[in-house]
């Protein structure tokens, strides 16, 4: 296998202008920041280019917004709390990148950064545009990619960009990632369990079939379980659920019977007649038509209990409810408690990815301790997968 090029002591950035491509994707509800671990992480290397008097260009993406300029996903937040940590002038740039960006900030002195509004408010960003990634790539002389969780994305700063800055490079942060999934991953002893959350199956469909022929156990969790309970003939009621889901469930049941992995959906969930109300216990043949699934329910907690107990490796993405209301964090809290009890009583592996997941643990104050906590959630997925990720091909 190819060696991804990684940033060393021995690059010299001194007074050279480092674009680097940080993930800020963080839960940020008028103006406040509600989970600031991917931020918190990336400081100490930020400083450290600081430190080594480098120019700074930092870019990071917020959310999917829908218009160029969707102020609700702007970085201004993030700008705050960055001048809050960080000791060291920092500019706001809230223009697109354009040919002249580079003369714009020319203005830049080292030690000091020059922090991008959103990045993904360039509509070439999305397309992966050559000339995008082009005029991006005139305002540095060093392109460091420290975003493992964006290097699923077939986007210009973490993708195009390495074609055009020569001296590109992987961050600290994002070759630790690497590098504790690849040790987990290859000391990994069955029986092997995977915990997926989250709202779609479309969407992590291919994850799913792959790891069926990978794990012992595959833990369904997450608004996407509602699609398996009606699979079953059960009411749903006004859950989330998805436009022909049978098709997929059914490729799912026929692959688990042919690897021998076993599918566990809940047996009994919380339910509420809206999403800030509180919770309600109910077996899956009593919902009614008024009210939505919000979480797993007491009988599934213990199944999952049960199997994390016979499993030596767990891989869990994904949040188990709607942990927002805290009447429906109770699976997503248990999961990871139990996770987090049994590796530290040294019996079990574990690796623990998504942002969602981490601001469920954080918000609840929950002392963790797992083998390894990415910060990643398609990406973590994506990699644990076997596949190429088009942001760290190009770094090799
Ligand atoms: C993430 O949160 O997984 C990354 O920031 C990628 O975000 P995206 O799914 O919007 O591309």
């Amino acid at each position: 296998m190819e060696k991804i090029k990684k940033f060393t002591d021995i690059v010299d950035i001194k007074n050279k202008r480092v674009l680097l491509r940080s993930d800020f994707n963080v839960p940020v509800f008028k103006e406040e920041i509600h989970d600031k671990t991917r931020i918190d992480v990336s400081i100490p290397f930020i400083q450290n280019l600081l430190k080594k008097k480098a120019k700074v260009i930092l870019i990071s993406h917020l959310g999917r917004p829908k218009s160029e300029k969707d102020m609700n996903l702007s970085l201004k937040p993030i700008f705050k709390y960055l001048q809050e940590k960080i000791d060291h002038k920092i500019h706001f740039y809230s223009h697109k990148i354009t040919n002249n960006t580079k003369e714009k900030i020319s203005f830049l002195k080292s030690g000091e950064i020059i922090f991008f509004e959103n990045i993904r408010f360039n509509v070439g960003e999305i397309k992966n545009d050559e000339n995008f990634a082009k005029n991006l790539s005139s305002v540095a002389d060093i392109y460091i990619n420290d975003a493992f969780s964006c290097c699923h994305r077939m986007q210009a700063s973490v993708h195009k960009i390495a074609k055009f800055v020569k001296n590109s490079y992987a961050g600290p942060l994002l070759m630790k990632e690497i590098s504790s999934i690849d040790m987990v991953l290859s000391n990994k002893k069955n029986p092997t369990t995977c915990i997926i959350g989250g709202s779609k199956v479309s969407t992590k469909i291919g994850v799913i079939v792959s790891l069926i022929k990978k794990v012992n156990n595959l833990i369904l969790v997450g608004a996407m379980a509602n699609n398996f309970i009606k699979f079953k003939g059960n009411n749903v009621g006004k859950s989330l659920i998805e436009d022909d889901s049978d098709k997929m469930i059914k490729e799912i049941y026929d692959k688990a019977k042919k690897n021998n992995c076993e599918i566990i959906t809940p047996l009994d969930v919380a339910v509420s007649e809206s999403m800030n109300g509180e919770a309600k216990l109910k077996d899956l043949n009593k919902i009614t038509d008024n009210e939505m699934i919000l979480d797993i329910g007491p009988k599934t907690i213990e199944k999952i209990y049960n199997i994390i107990d016979i499993s030596k490796t767990v891989l869990w993405n994904g949040p188990a409810g709607y942990f927002e209301n805290e009447n429906f964090s109770k699976g997503t809290i248990s999961i990871a408690e139990k996770i987090s009890n049994m590796t530290k009583s040294r019996s079990l592996i574990s690796i623990v990815g998504g942002g969602d997941t981490i601001s469920a643990v954080k918000n609840n104050h929950i002392n963790i301790d797992f083998t390894h906590l990415s910060t990643a959630g398609g990406a973590f997925l994506e990699y644990i997968e076997g596949k190429n990720l088009p942001g760290i091909e190009v770094l090799k």
